[in-house]
């Protein structure tokens, strides 16, 4: 009796049943061709879901590790209106300081941005670190309130830092970025400290990103006249003078007439 050469399929139908000669062997595929290219697309699907949440899970744990909160990790220069030039020069300089991130890295520039609340410093800030991140530089955003806290917590007994250590790291981070500058009126202890990471940061020529509603005068007050004369060697000030973007959105959403 010689064997059948064809099959059937329950999904695909009929089906030619193919010998294949190894030696002296001869193989019989009786398998539908069809379910057997169908089985090995399911499994490169799988493999490459895999792979990509593998990716995200990778991405998000550097998100985590920098800090960047939720909101944030959206933003980007691209999703930055800039209707008026004052924002696409704040913008502009943003976007120029990302860029040529490898000289500011010689140069450890302090780019410092300052102005009204919502006017969009964060966001410029986290689309700066969600630009560097993909290119592989290490980032941390903090709000200044959240590094103190962070560095208060060195000094409990079960910490497993010292706060030594936890100045050094920040030291060595390509990108910090520090939000919300002078807030709340740090003690005396808090603002040497800032004084130390940043200088520290300085000489390692690490760029930083300093954020403030602070106007001039009260942020050469807050980090001191020294500091604020080095600047003058590697700093660059973007000033932030227009309406809050919280504003605008509101008043699309219609916000303002509900609470009114
Ligand atoms: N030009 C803009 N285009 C698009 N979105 C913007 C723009 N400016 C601000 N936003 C958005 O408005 C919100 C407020 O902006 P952001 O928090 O960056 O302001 P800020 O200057 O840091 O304010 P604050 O001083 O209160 O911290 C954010 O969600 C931000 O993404
Ligand atoms: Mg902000
Ligand atoms: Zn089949």
């Amino acid at each position: 009796m010689t064997a059948p050469t064809t099959g059937t399929c329950d999904k695909h139908g009929p089906f030619a049943i193919k010998s294949i000669a190894i030696g002296e062997c001869v193989i019989r595929v009786t398998r539908c061709p069809s379910c057997s290219k169908e089985d090995a697309e399911r499994e490169a699907a799988e493999r490459a879901e895999k792979e990509r949440a593998e990716r995200q899970a990778k991405i998000e744990a550097r998100l985590e590790q920098a800090g960047i909160p939720a909101l944030f990790r959206d933003r980007s220069f691209l999703n930055y209106e800039y209707g008026d030039v004052a924002q696409a020069n704040a913008r502009a300089r943003f976007m120029s300081f990302a860029q040529n991130f490898e000289l500011h890295l010689k140069r450890g520039t302090v780019l410092v941005g300052i102005g009204k609340v919502g006017t969009g410093k964060s966001h410029l800030a986290c689309a700066c670190a969600n630009y560097l991140m993909a290119r592989g530089h290490t980032v941390y955003f903090t709000s200044t309130a959240r590094l103190f806290t962070k560095i208060r917590g060195t000094w409990s007994r079960s910490s497993e830092m010292t706060e030594e250590q936890m100045l050094r790291q920040f030291e060595q981070i390509d990108l910090m970025i520090l939000d919300e500058i002078g807030l709340q009126r740090g003690t005396e202890d808090e603002q040497r400290t800032l004084h130390e990471l940043l200088e520290a940061r300085r000489l390692a020529c690490k760029p930083t990103i300093l954020l403030t509603n602070l106007d001039h005068v009260e942020l050469a007050k807050y980090l001191g006249e020294r500091f604020i004369d080095r600047l003058k060697e590697s700093g660059v000030s973007v000033v932030f003078n227009w309406e809050s973007h919280r504003k605008q959105s509101r008043d699309v959403a219609g916000l303002d007439q509900e609470s009114a």
